[in-house]
């Protein structure tokens, strides 16, 4: 029986019933994607080979030491169970010039159905309203042909497996980049990312056990394998061996002028003492902590497990705005599902201060520092582009100049913005300008991530 793709249902991994060809799809396909894999420490290499031959030979000597989805699924069971620790993550990804560099002609990458992964990031720059790939870190400007991923949660098995990694690498290739991902926590050990907020909490799930542990009656948290797979359109049988196109971008975050914008934003809706945190949550639609802002008008709930079962059908804005981060990209209409990513960044740059506390935005960095933002999806046109242009970049999205997504949002922010006066309120505050723009794409690029059955026979 063909996998399906379409099912209505979360899926059963570890049945016993399990058909021969989902079996087969688990077993060659790449970690990290159905489920997210740990990466409390993680390097990003960017990898330019020289010559052809060797360039096969580096992916095919990676292969043992990148395990299936089905071994991390386990391995995740496992540590469940006994606390066992798994092995380390290695993942691979090659752009559309990895594979004309590997061998593959146009007939070969016309096979990929994605346009925007065929045309490469730099391409694509003006429909996203990016800088100019001139103005990207000098890695990016080149013609990356891999990116391999190294992760895991113990720093020495980390560091070993890159050790492992970076030995593989032909002579003559040139590794142009590399990021290091280093996870920040709050008091709660929450992870977050550089501005101080709880991340990664809302999250497509794929699979029944993880399903089963979040049930919602106001947001259905199950995706199917369609929203994430495809076909490998060149392993040996694309109807069991499956991969998914990886969008990877290095957003720098200029965390004190985020901080000083939600101060301002604070005085311009005279808040005082406790409740001035309600600034920061109208432009991200969470609170620090996590909570949402359409359920708390404040963040009280702290010790609570982070909220996700909740919609907007009952609020024009006057709890969460519109324009708030999470609501731009996720509106939970249950019409835009087929949008939603998988996502699986992580932060960069090292601190010395504590991002969630409250010290002054005068303490906070201005650079150096930010997300590492990567994410899965089946089509990156109708998923991560739509999103980044047709909503975050659009002052008109949802209804009619709500303003930028003001984490995100990129381009001219000529338009002036209200906001709920409090919380719930249909009254709104006189327009004031939208907060600056504090998130700086550095580069990046499209992949695909390919079955193993692939890279072992590239
Ligand atoms: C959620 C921050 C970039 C799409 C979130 C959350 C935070 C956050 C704090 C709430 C946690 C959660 O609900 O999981 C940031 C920061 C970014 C960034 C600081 C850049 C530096 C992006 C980009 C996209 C994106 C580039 C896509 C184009 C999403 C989505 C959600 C989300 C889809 C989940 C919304 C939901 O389902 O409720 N982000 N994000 N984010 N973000 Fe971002």
């Amino acid at each position: 029986m063909a996998v399906e793709l379409f099912n209505p249902k979360p899926l059963a991994w570890d049945s016993a019933d399990l058909d021969a060809d989902t079996r087969e799809m688990l077993a060659t396909l790449q970690p990290n994607i159905l489920r997210a894999h740990v990466r409390e420490h993680l390097s990003v290499l960017f990898v330019r080979f020289a010559v052809p031959d060797d360039g096969r030979r580096f992916v095919r000597g990676l292969v043992p030491l990148m395990k299936s989805a089905r071994r991390h699924l386990e391995e995740v069971r496992r540590f469940d169970q006994s606390r066992t620790q798994g092995s380390p993550y290695v993942g691979l990804g090659l752009s559309r010039s990895g594979y004309r560099h590997l061998g593959h002609d146009i007939s070969d990458l016309r096979k990929f159905g994605d346009l925007a992964f065929r045309e490469g990031m730099k391409k694509r720059a003006v429909v996203l309203d990016d800088p100019p790939s001139h103005e990207w870190d000098a890695a990016y400007q080149r013609d990356i042909h891999a990116v391999v991923l190294v992760g895991d949660s113990d720093p020495e098995a980390y560091r070993a497996t890159l050790a492992r990694v970076r030995a593989l690498i032909p002579p003559d290739a040139r590794i142009l980049g590399e990021e290091t991902g280093v996870a920040q926590r709050n008091k709660a050990g929450e992870g977050i990312e550089h501005f101080g907020y709880v991340d990664g909490r809302s999250q497509p799930l794929f699979l029944a056990d993880q399903v089963s542990k979040e049930p919602g009656r106001n947001w259905d948290p199950f995706f199917p394998l369609s929203q994430i797979l495809v076909p490998d359109p060149l392993a040996p049988d694309p109807d069991r061996h499956f991969g998914s196109y990886f969008v990877f971008r290095k957003l720098e975050q200029n965390v004190r002028a985020f901080q000083r914008a939600e101060q301002d934003l604070a005085d311009a809706l005279g808040l005082s003492g406790p409740a001035r945190a309600r600034a920061g949550a109208l432009l991200v639609g969470r609170f620090r902590n996590g909570t949402p802002l359409l359920l708390h008008p404040d963040p009280s709930s702290d010790g609570w497990a982070v909220q996700n079962n909740f919609n907007y059908t009952r609020d024009p804005g006057g709890k969460c705005p519109m324009a708030a981060h999470i609501r731009k990209t996720n509106p939970r209409d249950g019409l835009e599902r087929g949008v939603m990513m998988a996502r699986r960044g992580q932060t960069y740059g090292v601190r010395t201060d504590q991002p969630w506390d409250d010290a002054s935005p005068e303490t906070r960095p201005t650079g150096g520092v930010g997300l590492l933002f990567m994410a899965f999806n089946s089509s990156l046109e109708a998923q991560f582009e739509f999103t980044q242009q047709s909503w975050a970049n659009n002052p008109d999205f949802p209804d009619g100049s709500v303003g930028h997504d003001p984490v995100i949002g990129q381009g001219p922010r000529d338009i002036q913005v209200t906001h709920p006066d409090s919380w719930g309120s249909d009254t709104l505050t006189p327009e004031v300008r939208q907060i600056p723009q504090t998130v700086t794409m550095r580069g990046g690029e499209y992949f695909f991530m390919p079955s193993l059955a692939y890279l072992k026979k590239v």
